[in-house]
């Protein structure tokens, strides 16, 4: 669906639907409402009225009218203006998209209301672009019965006084390109594991990499041999998929300027390995590359937006499965920083091939470090499906992202990092394991993990629960989020703004 902006005024706009986002229990309307009420001879007054639409969050209302050029009026509730957020209006404009969606509407036509936050004028404009756009993602190129009846909306038009449409049209823009990057690493995710190999992912790296000032470079097994990634390459060893490190590059900032080191978990199928997953839910481990596919996202969108940064973006790939060579509980490899590590349980296959990836890192000297993974399950048990974990060792950076989750509605928990839990992950006869058992599943990971970073600023990020959505959500339609792209690339901007 296209989003644009255009100069006008919406009570003349000629459109299937004109949207009206309105607030709870206000005695007025506003003055684009007010006309539009008037032109229909009071239609929404007498709407309103009769308590058929309260203008509750997400409540929505369509009528028909005979005395504009639009054809509907669909009236989408926001709540209390006193408890109005940002989050509510996207899912507002992501509840009414899809309504008219399931009208079989093609397009639609709104305005940007600068009084609902009006100390966040560009973020509602984001806001309404992002809630409109996510919302109305399906992943649908595998059905072939019945595909003329998939529904599609074509158009939503930002309609706009002219004193404010070039203000309007630079954030529609942005928000357009960061939901693209959205879309992209949901579509990598959602492709199941026979489409979605490391050779694949690899292969639309180098896509990205056409863009101005982005390269990427593939590591295969041969490379990774020489260069010692044996905690990659054991993990893959069970495997007919041959393993990938996929380096993409985004030289946006000065020549010389540290960049961000982002890394993320490439596991395009994770069946557990011989220590084998049960069979129930295991189709959702074709997900576990969701890290992996957001630093590609994310890399995406900051080139699209000109972010004057360096970004690398290292992304290990590689299935985990059982076979003749696959790697057995008990075997020790020595990871490409030199450490040894026990694999006492081979379903903790996310932290080995991180390790290589995060040692590698150090290569660019970064001026900072931040994972994404699908990593454990204790994750979901102590936060819950909705929550990234977050843990790390640089107070400012965790901050920084706290901040950005603060706008982008992406809900992080920091959980705590103390030098104590290294005691848990101690081998008996390597330097690590990669399993220390039940108690603080999320926090040995990382601490694991920490092991394999460099003096660096450092931050990981587990999204084992929001990476992958069981139930609808109104921007966030049931299956891939995309978690983390909006967050990271916020954080990125504000970086920028500092
Ligand atoms: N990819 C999984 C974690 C996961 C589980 C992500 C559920 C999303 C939903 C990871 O590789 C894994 O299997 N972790 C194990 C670690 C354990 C063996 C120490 C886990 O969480 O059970
Ligand atoms: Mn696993
Ligand atoms: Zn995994």
């Amino acid at each position: 669906m296209n989003i644009t902006v255009k100069k006008g005024n919406l009570a003349d706009t000629k459109t299937q639907a004109v949207i009206l986002a309105l607030c709870e229990g206000e005695k007025t309307f506003s003055e684009l409402v007010s006309k539009i009420d008037q032109k229909t001879g009071g239609l929404l007054n007498d709407l309103l009225k009769s308590g058929d639409f309260e203008a509750r969050p997400s409540q929505i209302s369509v009528i028909y009218t005979r005395s504009l050029p639009a054809k509907r009026i669909a009236l989408v509730g926001l709540g209390k203006k006193s408890e109005l957020n940002l989050e509510k209006i996207r899912n507002a404009f992501a509840k009414v998209m899809q309504h008219l969606r399931g009208l079989n509407i093609k397009d639609a036509a709104t305005t940007i209301d600068w009084n609902l936050l009006p100390d966040q004028k560009e973020k509602i404009i984001a806001a309404v672009a992002e809630g409109a756009g996510l919302g109305l993602y399906q992943y649908t190129p595998y059905k072939t019965v019945g595909r003329d009846e998939l529904k599609e909306m074509r158009q939503l038009e930002i309609v706009v006084e002219p004193k404010d449409y070039s203000v309007i049209l630079d954030e529609i823009k942005k928000t357009n390109i960061i939901t693209d990057a959205v879309y992209f690493a949901r579509n990598l995710i959602s492709a199941p594991a026979n489409e979605m190999t490391p050779t694949i992912m690899a292969a639309h790296a180098g896509k990205i990499a056409k863009r101005k000032n982005v390269s990427c470079r593939v590591l295969d097994r041969g490379k990774l041999k020489i260069l010692g990634m044996n905690a990659l390459l054991g993990v893959a060893a069970g495997s007919h998929q041959p393993p990938k490190l996929i380096i993409l590059e985004y030289a946006g900032g000065k020549k010389g300027d540290a960049p961000i080191a982002l890394v993320g978990k490439g596991l395009t199928f994770d069946s557990g390995g011989i220590s084998i997953k049960p069979a129930e839910k295991m189709d959702e481990m074709k997900t576990d590359m969701s890290g992996g596919a957001a630093v590609m996202a994310i890399v995406m969108a900051a080139a699209d937006l000109k972010l004057p940064v360096n970004i690398v973006g290292l992304i290990p790939a590689t299935e985990n499965m059982p076979g003749g060579s696959a790697l057995k509980p008990g075997d020790i490899l020595k990871s490409y920083s030199g450490k040894t590590i026990e694999v006492l349980n081979t379903d903790a296959e996310g932290r080995l091939i991180l390790a290589d990836a995060l040692s590698y890192a150090s290569k660019y000297k970064p001026a900072a470090i931040i994972d994404i993974a699908t990593l454990t399950g204790a994750c979901i048990v102590a936060l819950g499906d909705d929550v990234i974990g977050m843990l790390g060792t640089d107070e400012q950076l965790k901050k920084e992202i706290n901040q950005a989750a603060q706008t982008t509605g992406e809900l992080v928990w920091e959980l705590p990092l103390w030098e104590s839990y290294s005691e848990l992950i101690k081998s008996d006869i390597a330097d690590y394991k990669n399993s220390s058992g039940r108690t603080a599943g999320t926090i040995t990971a990382a601490a694991f993990l920490g092991k394999f970073v460099g003096d660096y600023p450092w931050v990981h990020l587990d999204i084992a629960g929001p990476a992958w959505t069981i139930k609808d959500k109104a921007y966030i339609p049931k299956g891939a989020s995309g978690v983390t792209v909006r967050l990271l690339v916020e954080y990125l901007q504000n970086r920028l703004n500092k």
